[in-house]
């Protein structure tokens, strides 16, 4: 046997470990409601909190800083207060101090090492990208440490594949990431101030749920009109298919494959980007969901994963030398993706009576009490799956934000989307919310509402 298999299997290690999340999760467990900062930590958190914005040389969103210590849905801060974290690091958490994902980093902690890299990966990398091809169907996956460099590796695959060609098409509103090349395509001017352009990138106008047949039509004929402009120019089309920071708005099946059709016929591969929507509708890949499976070429995921991956058919296997890097991901990020989608998977998060539409049921119908109790104070709900939003205050920007502080300071974490309107936006960690939690955060959320009228 190896002699890390041993390990694993000793049993003074199993109990050792077993003790460690036991006693992990009776502190944990004393986090069991929302709870204003202690008064003897005021101080010195908020000198860390400027010294750390200091130097990170520009302001914090929230006055954030966590003390590593969680329950579910609920958030220890170091100045001692409790929060409801409704948007987990913008989508990354599963739940906080969650057992599966304990157990993960403990198994992580006492492996030979901290960071698994290109050159040298131990078999957890193998196991998770291999366990990512078989539940999404696609030839191949290499794994990266963020959804943007998982971006660009696809963006690279697609680029090599038809390297005669050189223009990209997304949909407007659309967001991507924040390297210099993706900044081109994320459709926010503010996001690509001062950065050279180093990308041709055409919009085709998103789905409309309130225009389904316009906004096809619309769609349609935009892009035949850019196929005609730039015949056998175009690599890829990059489609989320909920957009996430672009406000909560989803896509629909007929939508994507009247385009797609053209699109195949064309020879442009069809790249989605399932960053933020990986594990938030009733399937594992929301391509899965919108009935994608047997026209998507490249796929990247990223977020609630903890890993990021790139994901393609064989047809877009890369020369040598075109993906590498240094970092694959740390060892605790891989054995924690691996937790996760175990869960997704086998704990009843998925299909369409599992967890997440069950929180997404829930969540979305108090806030639609809310919406029609003070229609001129919040529209909505949006967004799709767990990418649940609303508009509050007709979706002004400043008093948006206003309203996602007071509720920080309310003891709930959210967060804007969307550029016109502004929304609120909850990305909530699945494997940690209740049901009590739902009613409570929705509860305060009117409250909050009210106050700021
Ligand atoms: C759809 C989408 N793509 C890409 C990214 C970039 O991922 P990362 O922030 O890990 O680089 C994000 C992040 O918000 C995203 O939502």
């Amino acid at each position: 046997m190896l002699l890390a298999d041993a390990l694993a299997q000793d049993p003074e290690f199993l109990a050792a470990k077993q003790a460690l999340i036991e006693k992990t999760l009776s502190y944990s467990q004393k986090i069991d409601k929302i709870a204003p900062p202690k008064s003897s930590f005021v101080q010195s958190y908020e000198k860390t909190l400027q010294e750390f914005e200091e130097i990170r040389g520009f302001p914090l969103f929230f006055p954030y800083l966590g003390s590593g210590m969680g329950n579910g849905a609920l958030v220890e801060l170091a100045d001692g207060s409790v929060k409801y974290d409704l948007i987990s690091g913008i989508g990354v958490h599963f739940g906080h101090c969650h057992p599966a994902i304990l157990s993960a980093g403990i198994d992580a902690a006492v492996q030979d090492i901290a960071m698994e890299g290109n050159l040298m990966q131990n078999r957890d990398a193998y196991s998770l990208a291999k366990l990512l091809c078989s539940s999404s169907g696609m030839d191949h996956c290499f794994l990266s440490s963020s959804g943007a460099i998982a971006n660009e590796n696809g963006l690279k695959l697609a680029f090599q594949k038809k390297a005669s060609a050189h223009r990209l098409l997304a949909f407007e509103n659309c967001f991507m990431g924040r390297t210099i090349t993706l900044s081109q395509i994320t459709d926010r001017p503010q996001f690509r101030e001062g950065l050279p352009a180093n990308l041709f990138v055409d919009y085709l106008p998103f789905y409309d749920w309130k225009d389904p047949m316009g906004s096809t039509e619309r769609a349609i004929t935009t892009l035949k009109r850019h196929l005609e402009r730039y015949p056998g120019e175009y690599v890829c089309i990059c489609m989320e298919m909920i957009q996430g920071e672009g406000g909560g708005y989803p896509g629909k099946t007929e939508f994507f494959m009247a385009l797609i059709d053209i699109l195949k016929k064309a020879g442009i591969a069809i790249f989605v980007d399932e960053i933020q929507t990986f594990g938030r509708t009733d399937c594992l890949f929301a391509f899965q969901h919108f009935g994608l499976q047997d026209v998507v070429d490249i796929v990247t995921v990223g977020k609630l994963l903890h890993t990021c991956a790139t994901l393609y058919s064989d047809a877009y296997r890369p020369k040598p030398g075109l993906l590498s890097q240094t970092y694959t991901a740390a060892t605790s990020s891989i054995r924690a993706s691996l937790a996760i989608v175990q869960s997704l998977q086998e704990e009843g998060y998925l299909g369409l009576h599992g967890k997440n539409l069950q929180v997404r049921r829930l969540f979305v119908q108090r806030l639609q009490e809310i919406a029609e109790r003070h229609p001129k104070l919040l529209s909505g709900p949006f967004g799709h799956g767990l990418i649940i939003a609303a508009t509050p205050f007709g979706g002004e920007r400043e008093k948006v934000v206003q309203f996602t502080k007071a509720l920080f300071d309310a003891g709930i974490i959210s967060f804007v989307s969307g550029v016109n309107p502004v929304r609120i936006r909850f990305l909530v960690p699945v494997g940690g919310i209740t049901e009590e939690g739902i009613v409570e955060v929705t509860k305060i959320m009117e409250e909050v509402l009210l106050e700021l009228r």
